[in-house]
């Protein structure tokens, strides 16, 4: 067979030969908690050998730090959430060079494809095009809407920022977009700074925010600011408990699905990988947009 032919059978590498490196990105959001937890747990179900996980604390220098330290202990496979989309060419270089595939989870990275194996996510620019859908179907005579927008550069934000702006209806206008970082600590100064130069109602009548974290940072404030649920039209992006409960708190009109739960796939990828077997480029997860007429049914289901 040639030598590049896939392995089976006899000789195959399995789980319990698998040493993944995950330099989690940060723990900024509860996505981001459900993330950390699926790999955690699938790792430990399958009983993998080594699982090196990080977290880099939003910083894409520590990121890279830790692909390096990953390198250089010689793990099987890195699967690499990345905090933003550029910079990652020099240390994915290393890896190829080093013969460790790299799968890239979550966002997405703007080097070239030939630096690494496979991307697994969410398509984020759907996820902006979903919103933009809600917004089109709740402002049919058109208004004007806030931005509170995630991590500058990242491929969440870039994508969601993108999708919005393509099919938002001409009639609808973003006033303002500022961003968040997608954590509820942020959110709250950002949002109180908006309010301070725009008048809910008056200005502007809707918000996208690009995940349920801000977004329950940005609630906190409206309802200081006496804003009551319904007065404007809010849609968010995740589907988290926190974003379920301001659905059936009627805060949120709609919240788009982003699905953290990763874990399996990107294990099951990593181990085609270990094995010299074909993946696809690319890998997308199906999802959804939630709604509040069954958000306190569907509540108690969700998983994160
Ligand atoms: O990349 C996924 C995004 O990152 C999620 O929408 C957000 O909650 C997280 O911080």
């Amino acid at each position: 067979a040639p030598a590049n032919a896939p392995a089976s059978g006899a000789g195959a590498k399995t789980y319990s030969d698998m040493v993944l490196c995950y330099p989690q990105l940060g723990a900024e959001s509860d996505w981001r908690t459900a993330n950390t937890a699926s790999i955690k747990e699938t790792a430990a179900t399958l009983g993998i050998k080594q699982l090196v996980f990080s977290d880099a604390q939003q910083k894409q220098e520590n990121q890279i730090s830790a692909v390096r330290a990953c390198i250089q202990q010689g793990v099987d496979v890195i699967a690499l959430p990345p905090v933003v989309e550029d910079g990652w060419d020099a240390v994915l270089t290393e890896a190829k060079n080093a013969g460790i595939p790299v799968i890239i989870v979550d966002r997405s990275v703007s080097a070239d494809k030939s630096l690494y194996s496979t991307h697994i996510g969410s398509n984020m620019t759907l996820e902006g095009e979903r919103a933009a859908a809600e917004f089109n179907k709740m402002m049919p005579d058109g208004g004007v809407i806030l931005e509170l927008s995630g991590t500058t550069g990242s491929g969440a934000a870039v994508g969601r920022a993108k999708g919005l702006r393509n099919k938002l209806n001409s009639n609808i206008t973003i006033l303002d977009s500022q961003t968040g970082n997608f954590t509820r600590a942020e959110a709250v100064p950002v949002m109180q700074a908006l309010l301070k130069k725009y008048t809910p109602g008056k200005d502007f009548q809707g918000l996208f925010i690009h995940n349920d974290d801000m977004g329950i940072g940005a609630i906190e404030v409206l309802k200081a600011a006496g804003v009551k649920p319904g007065d404007l039209k809010i849609v968010s992006v995740d589907g988290t408990r926190g974003g379920f409960q301001a659905m059936v708190d009627g805060w949120f009109q709609a919240d788009v699905e982003c699905n953290p739960l990763l874990g399996p796939q990107v294990f099951e990828l990593a181990l085609k990988l270990m094995n010299g077997q074909p993946v696809d480029a690319e890998v997308l997860t199906d999802e959804t947009v939630y709604y509040p007429e069954n958000a306190a049914e569907l509540l108690p289901t969700r998983k994160y």
